[in-house]
């Protein structure tokens, strides 16, 4: 879809997903919409998966949160990366908090 309100060379592209486009030295990835976006199974019902951590309150000293969205114990990392990663040629990983 075009955005009528920016100039046409600001016109946010909408490339497949997973696809990487860069320009003027910034780089962007953009889930397409229609197409299960970025999250294909995780709390669906919800408008918008947000989740508070208190640092100084997590139990472990590395606690690996993920971002890959596979999870099984979300937002937790179950590991599932490595499976999607072996799957699709990804390289994502989880976010490791330490307390
Ligand atoms: S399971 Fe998603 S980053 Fe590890």
């Amino acid at each position: 879809p075009r955005h009528p309100r920016l100039p046409p060379t600001d016109q946010p592209t909408h490339p497949s997903p997973g696809r990487v486009r860069a320009r003027r030295g910034l780089v962007a990835v953009r889930a397409e919409a229609g197409v299960g976006g970025i999250n294909p199974s995780i709390r669906k019902e919800e408008e918008k998966v947000v989740d508070t951590v208190l640092a100084g309150e997590l139990s472990k000293p590395l606690t690996p949160y993920c971002r890959c969205w596979r999870s099984g114990t979300f937002p937790l990392c179950d590991g599932s990366h490595l499976k999607h990663n072996k799957a699709t040629g990804d390289n994502v990983g989880p976010l490791l908090v330490k307390k």
